[in-house]
């Protein structure tokens, strides 16, 4: 008997177009998935292109207004891969349609956005996920697991790191195409909600909840050229942020992110110190994950680099055989096929609710930026 579908209408064609279609194409192929992906219609504004993308991915048809796709009946689920500003608007009418929501990070520009998609989403009944995908690289799913088996014991410390350099150069341009993360009103902040917000969803999946937070954000470039209107602009985005908080379990934090490190182009780090033992990955070494643990036989006791290749490690037995990697997008294929499996069953977080935890923390943190203050991330 043939699995029932699940038409997809994608909104976007750009990065995250590209790794969402990936992933629903090949996490059918990898995993026992209780629904068959199809990719029903593409969205984006310039028909041309949209047509190119329809053609070399599969879809079977194209819309270049979102309104458009959300009101076809041949479409299960709504997945937003377009810039911060479209999130909310879109994600809300999909609710209202009765369709599932699957939106990119950050959900809203800030937390009231986020807040009302919620609302939207819990009052349809519709499900909903956030790709906050870097919880799906093995090695971080097998930290999570490391923790949750009580191995590190009580946790001290949490340091994490997002380091990026494009954005150096006084005289790139921002808003439009390809660099609408330096418009505010499009992207609704800077690094903070960017690049911190995958720290923090990770942090906050890991270790729990962030009561309160200090940060400190800077704008190295003060004005840029706007591709849209010509003119030169005040940027109003956080080109770099750093901040301590307090998680809810008594550990204490530190995050930076900045596009401003020379020779960085996407360095996440993230370092965990408990009582027992303590955790270190980098995204540039993805599929290892650093473990140190007190507990080990005293001559021989050191970090341990894991392979996370094994038939055993999160993810793994579904690939190719031990010792062989997976990659950055494979992320993206969890995300998928735990969608999916979770419609009939627990649903897969983070869901628009944990995804809403996320901005009220970047929006305690941006405040904290302006006030100097400690601020409340509840
Ligand atoms: N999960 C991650 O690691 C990750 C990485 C990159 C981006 N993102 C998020 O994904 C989203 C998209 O980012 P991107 O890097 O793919 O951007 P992008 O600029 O590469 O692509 C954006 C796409 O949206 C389309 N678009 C813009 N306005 C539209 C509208 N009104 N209707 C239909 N289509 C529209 C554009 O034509 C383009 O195809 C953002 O929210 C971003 O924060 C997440």
């Amino acid at each position: 008997m043939s699995k029932q579908k699940l038409r997809i209408g994608m909104v976007g064609y750009g990065f995250m177009g590209r790794t969402h279609s990936n992933a629903f194409l090949t996490a059918p192929r990898f995993f026992d998935l209780p629904r068959q992906p199809e990719l029903t219609a593409i969205c984006a504004r310039n028909e041309d292109r949209a047509r190119a993308f329809a053609e070399n991915w599969g879809y079977g048809s194209v819309e270049t207004d979102w309104r458009a796709l959300v009101a076809r009946d041949d479409i299960d689920l709504i997945d937003i891969a377009a810039p911060n500003n479209t999130h909310k608007e879109i994600a809300i009418a999909a609710a209202e349609a009765g369709k599932m929501v699957m939106c990119e990070k950050p959900l809203g520009r800030n937390a009231a956005e986020s807040q009302k998609m919620v609302e939207a989403v819990e009052k349809a009944g519709v499900a909903n996920m956030v790709w906050y995908n870097y919880r799906r690289i093995p090695a971080v799913s097998l930290a999570k697991a490391l923790i949750d088996d009580g191995k590190l014991g009580r946790i001290f410390h949490y340091r994490a790191k997002f380091l990026q350099d494009w954005t150096i150069a006084a005289d790139l341009p921002q808003g439009g195409e390809g660099l609408w993360r330096l418009d505010k009103s499009v992207a609704g902040s800077g690094v903070t909600g960017d690049l911190l917000a995958h720290c923090i969803d990770t942090a906050m999946w890991l270790n729990g909840g962030i009561d309160t937070v200090t940060a400190m954000t800077e704008t190295f470039v003060k004005e840029r050229e706007h591709t849209l209107t010509g003119k030169v602009e005040p940027v109003g985005i956080d080109d770099a942020c750093a901040f301590l908080a307090r998680f809810s379990n008594g550990s204490l934090a530190t995050f930076e992110s900045t596009r401003y490190a020379r020779g960085h182009k996407a360095q996440y780090t993230l370092e965990i110190n408990g009582e027992h033992a303590s955790i270190f990955w980098d995204l540039h070494d993805l599929h290892r994950l650093e473990y140190f643990d007190h507990r080990d036989q005293g001559t021989t006791r050191g970090w341990r680099s894991i392979h996370v290749t094994d038939g055993d490690h999160p993810y793994m037995d579904k690939w190719w055989v031990p010792g062989l990697s997976i990659g950055y997008d494979e992320s993206f294929t969890h995300q998928a096929a735990d969608f999916i499996l979770g419609l009939d069953g627990d649903a897969a977080a983070p869901t628009f609710a944990d995804a809403l935890r996320t901005d009220r923390v970047t929006d305690a943190v941006l405040k904290s930026g302006d006030s100097g203050q400690w601020e409340t991330a509840l």
